[in-house]
């Protein structure tokens, strides 16, 4: 048992302080002054990714950005050309975001490399740290741009989808100074990778209640994202009769409704969310013609979200029916569940147990990069508590005693990884 002396004292070392101090920096790049918004391709995007790139050249590895906007960084092992370990997670945010979703993951593999190279470590394997441009799908329809084009599982359909201000992801590849038709190159073959491993926060309040610094994740929950847009009639908020009404935010609300109730009511772990909602034309004396809103459906099971979202589709056909309101219902998303790789798993526990915390095993409700790296790749996750269980919200905090057991343990794992074959 060795390193967790730091962490027992509740004072970081260090690895914990670069750490601590590197993701107040990233969290000053933000769109808005008084809070942490960083959105997929912007300018504070890319200044947040050179920033990202700098680091790792200081830490010993070629960067480059690749054509998705992902930050790519290489630590070459023992001799040039090895198969890699990749490590990762994203440096994009939602609106209004914490600091630690996304960062923690990115900024302690750096950290972690940076040791290694201090040391003048080598490694009879590669290790790649990948910061992934668009994680949370906030500016358009689909989720995972840039892991997905890693994977080799992008869709170029994706290109013509447009953000709110009517910029298509192609046009703002340009605008960030990328070329979309390279988005091919940036795929990677499974033979070039012999994990991925992503250190995360948890999100959620389990290891807080357990009092446990880290937790060892056996699967990531699959999603489904859906776009709802109702089309009714607009018209004069004092001369139309209600009986007589389309009103399509009315509509929408009951809609809405429904979909909390199906995922009150439909078994543990099943989760709905209407995050957006658009009205036009939007005015206070004007009966809303349109509106739009989005759907996110989570479950612990496909089975079960696959079921859910059936139903909650089957209420809205039935309301927008009834109500005379022109449909249209897409999904924009869908990802199936990912398990955590055995052998993968295996190694974060001992490396968890080896810093000399008890291994608990639990799995992640939000949804991570590891999801679309499983395509190419056996994955697996470790999670550091955060405070309250507070994420996607700018209270979102890790104590720095955290951040150290948490880059401890993932410094550990690195040192011991052995590749699937070796390890079994
Ligand atoms: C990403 O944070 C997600 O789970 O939506
Ligand atoms: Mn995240
Ligand atoms: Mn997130």
């Amino acid at each position: 048992m060795s390193g967790t002396s730091a962490s027992m004292t509740g004072k970081a070392s260090p690895l914990g302080e670069e750490i601590v101090s590197r993701i107040n920096r990233l969290a000053a790049i933000s769109e808005t002054a008084d809070n942490l918004t960083r959105i997929f391709l912007t300018s504070e995007h890319r200044a947040a990714a050179d920033l990202i790139m700098g680091w790792m050249g200081d830490a010993g590895m070629r960067a480059h950005l690749d054509a998705i906007g992902n930050v790519c960084g290489r630590y070459e092992g023992q001799r040039p050309g090895l198969p890699c370990l990749m490590l990762g997670s994203h440096y994009d945010t939602v609106r209004d975001a914490g600091k630690w979703d996304g960062p923690l993951g990115l900024i302690a593999a750096i950290s972690c490399i940076a040791d290694l190279n201090k040391r003048g470590r080598r490694l009879p394997f590669a290790i790649e740290v990948t910061g992934f441009a668009d994680e949370e799908g906030v500016r358009f329809a689909s989720t995972l741009l840039g892991s997905r084009a890693v994977a080799g599982t992008f869709d170029e359909r994706a290109l013509a989808s447009k953000d709110e201000a009517g910029i298509s992801l192609r046009e703002a590849l340009v605008q960030f100074g990328l070329d979309p038709d390279q988005i091919g190159k940036a795929a990677r073959r499974r033979g070039e990778l012999l994990a991925y491993l992503e250190l995360h926060i948890e999100q959620g309040p389990v290891l807080e209640s357990r009092d446990l610094p880290v937790g060892v994740v056996t699967a990531i929950a699959g999603a489904t994202r859906l776009s709802a847009r109702l089309t009714g009639m607009a018209g004069h908020a004092g001369t139309v009769p209600m009986a007589l009404r389309r009103d399509a935010l009315a509509g929408s609300a009951e809609c809405i409704s429904a979909i909390e109730q199906s995922c009150r009511s439909g078994g543990d772990g099943l989760v709905g969310t209407v995050g957006t909602i658009h009205v036009a034309p939007g005015a206070t004396n004007v009966i809303p013609g349109q509106a739009h809103f989005t759907i996110d459906i989570r479950a612990p099971t496909d089975t079960h979200r696959n079921r859910a979202v059936a139903e909650i589709v089957r209420q809205i056909e039935a309301i927008t029916k009834r109500r005379s309101l022109e449909l249209q219902l897409d999904v924009t998303h869908e990802n199936r569940t990912v398990p955590c790789a055995h052998w993968l798993k295996a190694q974060v526990a001992e490396a968890v147990a080896a810093e000399g915390y008890p291994v608990f095993e639990l799995p992640s409700g939000a949804g991570h990069d590891g999801m679309a790296m499983a395509d190419i790749a056996d994955v697996a996750m470790l999670f550091v508590r955060c405070r309250g269980g507070l994420s996607h919200h700018p209270d979102e905090h890790v104590e720095p005693a955290d951040v150290e057991a948490g880059a401890r343990v993932l410094l550990r794992l690195i040192e011991n990884f052995r590749p699937r074959d070796a390890a079994q």
